[in-house]
C-alpha cells in the first residue's frame, strides 16, 4: 500500500485547524469545540478553548455506551508477584467511579492536585482515571525516585491528597514505598492532609492515625453502598495531569497536559501511528511514572476502545528473557512498545532468541521503540528475530505524543535504521543554528519545532509560564526548543543524535547530570565535581562522576567515592543508576572556567578526541585518562 503520509501531512500543513477539528470529531464532548485554536490565549495559544469534555468518560463510559462493556479494558500481568488480573470496561468503570467517589468524600474537587507514588498495579491506573473523572489533576511520581525528589514534587504540586501503595517489587527485593513517602512528607514544606494507601500482600505499611487511610477498605465501602461519582465537565484546556521531568537544574519541570487536546491527539495516534484498531491489544512496557506510561499504558488504548496491558516486571529475569514474548502470545498483542534498552537486555541474555521459539506471535504486527535513540544493531536484531517492522519514534515528556515516527496506520514508509522517520502532522520540525537559521540537509544542528505546538503538547509548566518561556521558547524565537540535536536527510528523515543540555538517558530514563552534580557537591569532602553520561552497552548511557576533593582531605578516596554513590541513591533514587565516581586532582576547564564535559565524555567513551583549543592546562586530560583506566565498563 502506498503510504497516505505525504498527503496527510500536507493536508495538516495547509490547514491545521481544519485537520484538528476533524480529528476532534473522534472524541465525545460535552460541548464540542466551536473555536479550534486561540492564538492569543496561554503562552503560545490554546487548543479547543471553548470545548468541554471529560477524559474518563471517553476512556471508559463511552465504550460501555457503545457496547464494549464486556470487552477487556486492562490486563494486569505481574511475573514479580506471580499474579494476573483482568478488567472489562464495565469492571474498570465501576472501580474507577467508586474510587472517584471516595476521593470526593475527602473533599477533592475539580482542579485539586493528587500526587501518586505507586508501582505498576491496576490501582495506579484506577487512581489516575478516578482523578480524571472528577477533574482532579494527578501527578504520578516514578517509584524509583527517592524521598527528596518526591518532596520537591509535593512542594510544587501542593496536593490535597496523596495516593500510594505499601511497596513496589523489584527483582529480589521489596521496595517499601510508605517509609519513603513518610520521609518525603517530613522533608517537604507542604504537608498533605490525607494519604490513601493500597496495602499489598508483600508489605503492610505502618499507618499514621487520622492521616493515612486504607485504599481497599474505602473502595469496598463505597462499592457496597453503590457510590459512584459521575464524570465532571471539564474545559478542554483544564489540566489533566502534571508530570515532573528532569530539567537543567535539580528542580524538575512540571509539564502540564491539558484534557481536550491530549484526547484528540492520543486517539489520532492509536490508529494512524500505531495502526491499532478498537478491540485489539496494545502492550506498552514502561511505567506509569513516565509519559509513555501515561499516554500508552493508561489513556491511549482506553480512549481507542482497545485493551491495554499493565506489566509489572522486567524484560529479563522475571523469570526469563521470554517474558515479553509470553505476554504477546498469551493476550494476542498486535503492537508492542518499549525502550531499546529492554531489547539490549534481552539480546544479552538470549542472543539467539531461543525463548522466542516457544511462543506463537502470529497476531503480532509491529514493534515500536522510543525513549532513547534506537541504535541500529539493536534495531536490526529485533527485526531479525521478530520478523515484523521495528519502528523507532521520537518524542518527549513535553510533547505528550510522537513528534517523528513511521505512521504505520497511514501506511509504513521505508525504514532507515538510525532514524525515527518523519515528522507527524502537527509538528513542523526544523534543524537550525544558534541564530535560528535553518541548516541544509545533512548538517547537525538544534532541533526546534515551529509554534504553535499541536494539541496534546505542553501548554505550559505548572504555575510557571515564565519558566516555560525561558526553558523552551526564548532561545529560538517562534520555535519550541527540543534540546535535542540532530539532522535531516535529503528524504526528509530525521536523525536524533543527542541532547544539547545536561540531560542524559539511562535505560530510557531521563536524568539531569546537573541534579547529580548538586548531590555530589553536597558531600563535605568534595570541592568540585562533574557528572557525564558515559556510553553503556546495556543502558545506553550511565552516569559517571568526577570528584575533586577539598585541600587537606586525607580520608580514603575509595570510601568517599562510595559515599557519594550512596548519596545519589539516597537523594535522587536508584533510578539514577549512579554507580561510579572517580577522584581526580582537578577538572579540565576552559580559560574562562567552563568544565570541558564533552571532551571528558569522549575520553570515558574511548572515542577519538582532540585537545580543546581553549583548555586551561592540557596536562589534565592525561590525568583523566589515567584515572579512568580500569574504572569504567
Ligand atoms: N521502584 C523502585 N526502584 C526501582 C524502580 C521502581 N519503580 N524501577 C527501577 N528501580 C531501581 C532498580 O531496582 C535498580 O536498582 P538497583 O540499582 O538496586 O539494581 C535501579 O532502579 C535502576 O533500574 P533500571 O534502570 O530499571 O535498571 P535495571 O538494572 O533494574 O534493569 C533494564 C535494566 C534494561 C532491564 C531496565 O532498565 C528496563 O527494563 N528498561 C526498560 C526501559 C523503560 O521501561 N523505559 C521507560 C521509558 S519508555
Ligand atoms: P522523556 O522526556 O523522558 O521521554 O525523554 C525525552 C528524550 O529522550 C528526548 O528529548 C530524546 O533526547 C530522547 N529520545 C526519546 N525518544 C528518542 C528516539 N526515538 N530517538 C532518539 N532520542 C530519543
Amino acid at each position: 500500500m502506498t503510504s497516505k503520509y505525504a498527503k496527510t501531512y500536507a493536508r495538516w500543513k495547509s490547514n491545521p485547524e481544519a485537520f484538528w477539528a476533524e480529528a476532534a470529531r473522534e472524541i465525545d464532548w460535552f460541548k464540542p469545540p466551536q473555536k479550534i485554536f486561540d492564538a492569543n490565549a496561554g503562552v503560545y495559544g490554546r487548543w479547543f478553548p471553548d470545548a468541554t469534555c471529560n477524559m474518563c468518560f471517553n476512556a471508559l463510559d463511552r465504550h460501555i455506551d457503545s457496547g464494549r462493556g464486556e470487552q477487556l479494558a486492562l490486563i494486569y500481568d505481574s511475573p514479580v508477584t506471580n499474579s494476573k488480573r483482568t478488567y472489562t470496561y464495565n469492571q474498570l468503570r465501576d472501580e474507577v467511579a467508586a474510587f472517584a467517589a471516595v476521593l470526593q468524600d475527602f473533599g477533592v474537587k475539580k482542579g485539586d492536585r493528587i500526587v501518586m507514588y505507586m508501582p505498576m498495579i491496576p490501582e495506579a491506573a484506577i487512581g489516575m482515571l478516578a482523578c480524571a473523572r472528577i477533574g482532579a489533576v494527578h501527578s504520578v511520581v516514578f517509584g524509583g525516585f527517592a524521598s527528596k525528589e518526591l518532596a520537591t514534587r509535593i512542594d510544587d504540586a501542593k496536593p490535597r491528597l496523596i495516593l500510594a501503595a505499601s511497596c513496589g517489587i523489584e527483582p529480589g527485593r521489596v521496595v517499601k514505598y510508605k517509609p519513603l513517602l513518610d520521609e518525603a512528607i517530613s522533608l517537604s514544606d507542604f504537608k498533605p492532609e490525607n494519604i490513601i494507601v493500597y496495602q499489598r500482600p508483600q508489605e503492610t505499611a505502618a499507618m499514621t492515625a487520622g492521616r493515612d487511610h486504607d485504599w481497599q477498605q474505602l473502595s469496598d465501602a463505597a462499592r457496597s453502598v453503590g457510590k459512584k461519582a459521575p464524570c465532571v465537565e471539564m474545559a478542554a484546556t483544564d489540566p489533566l495531569y502534571i508530570l515532573y521531568t528532569s530539567g537543567t537544574t535539580g528542580i524538575p519541570k512540571g509539564v502540564v497536559r491539558d484534557t481536550g487536546g491530549h484526547m484528540v491527539t492520543l486517539k489520532w495516534s492509536m490508529k494512524n501511528l500505531y495502526g491499532v484498531d478498537p478491540g485489539e491489544v496494545f502492550f506498552t512496557a514502561s511505567d506509569v511514572g513516565w509519559v509513555v506510561g501515561h499516554s500508552y499504558i493508561v489513556y491511549g488504548p482506553l480512549l481507542h476502545g482497545a485493551t491495554g496491558i499493565l506489566f509489572e516486571g522486567k524484560p529479563v529475569g522475571t523469570p526469563d528473557p521470554g517474558t515479553f514474548w509470553r505476554i504477546i502470545a498469551e493476550y494476542g498483542v498486535v503492537a508492542f512498545f518499549t525502550a531499546p534498552t529492554a531489547f539490549r537486555a534481552i539480546r544479552k541474555e538470549d542472543p539467539d532468541a531461543a525463548f522466542l521459539k516457544k511462543y506463537d506471535l502470529s497476531k503480532f504486527r509491529t514493534l515500536f521503540l522510543a525513549g532513547e535513540r534506537a541504535d541500529p544493531p539493536t534495531l536490526q536484531w529485533a527485526e531479525q528475530i521478530l520478523k515484523v517492522p521495528v519502528v523507532d519514534h521520537w518524542w518527549q515528556t513535553e510533547t505528550g505524543w510522537c513528534v517523528a515516527g513511521n505512521p504505520v496506520g497511514l501506511g509504513l514508509l521505508p525504514i532507515k535504521h538510525g532514524s525515527p522517520t518523519v515528522p507527524l502532522p502537527g509538528w513542523e520540525v526544523q534543524i537550525v543554528d544558534e541564530a535560528s537559521k535553518p541548516l541544509p540537509d545533512g548538517t547537525m544542528g538544534s532541533i526546534v519545532i515551529k509554534l504553535p505546538l499541536p494539541p496534546g503538547a505542553l501548554p505550559t509548566l505548572w504555575q510557571n509560564d515564565a519558566r516555560m518561556r525561558e526553558s523552551y521558547l526564548e532561545e529560538f524565537p517562534g520555535y519550541y526548543k527540543t534540546s535535542d540535536a540532530g539532522y535531516r536527510d535529503a528524504d526528509g528523515y530525521l536523525y536524533i543524535m543527542g541532547r544539547t543540555d545536561d540531560i542524559i538517558n539511562v535505560a530510557g530514563h531521563r536524568l539531569s547530570t546537573g541534579g547529580m552534580e548538586e548531590v555530589l557537591a553536597s558531600h563535605p569532602d568534595v570541592a568540585e565535581c562533574a557528572v557525564i553520561g558515559a556510553k553503556d552497552a546495556l543502558k545506553g548511557e550511565a552516569p559517571l562522576g568526577f570528584l575533586v576533593l577539598k585541600a587537606g582531605v586525607t580520608r580514603d578516596h575509595a570510601l568517599i567515592e562510595k559515599e557519594v554513590v550512596g548519596l545519589v541513591r539516597e537523594k535522587i533514587g536508584p533510578v539514577a543508576a549512579f554507580k561510579t565516581a572517580v577522584t581526580i586532582d582537578r577538572l579540565p576547564k576552559t580559560r574562562s572556567g567552563k568544565i570541558l564535559r564533552g571532551t571528558m565524555k569522549k575520553i570515558a567513551d574511548g572515542d577519538e578526541w582532540t585537545m580543546p583549543a581553549t583548555i586551561d592546562d592540557p596536562a589534565i586530560m592525561g590525568e583523566i585518562e589515567t584515572a579512568l583506566k580500569g574504572r569504567t565498563g
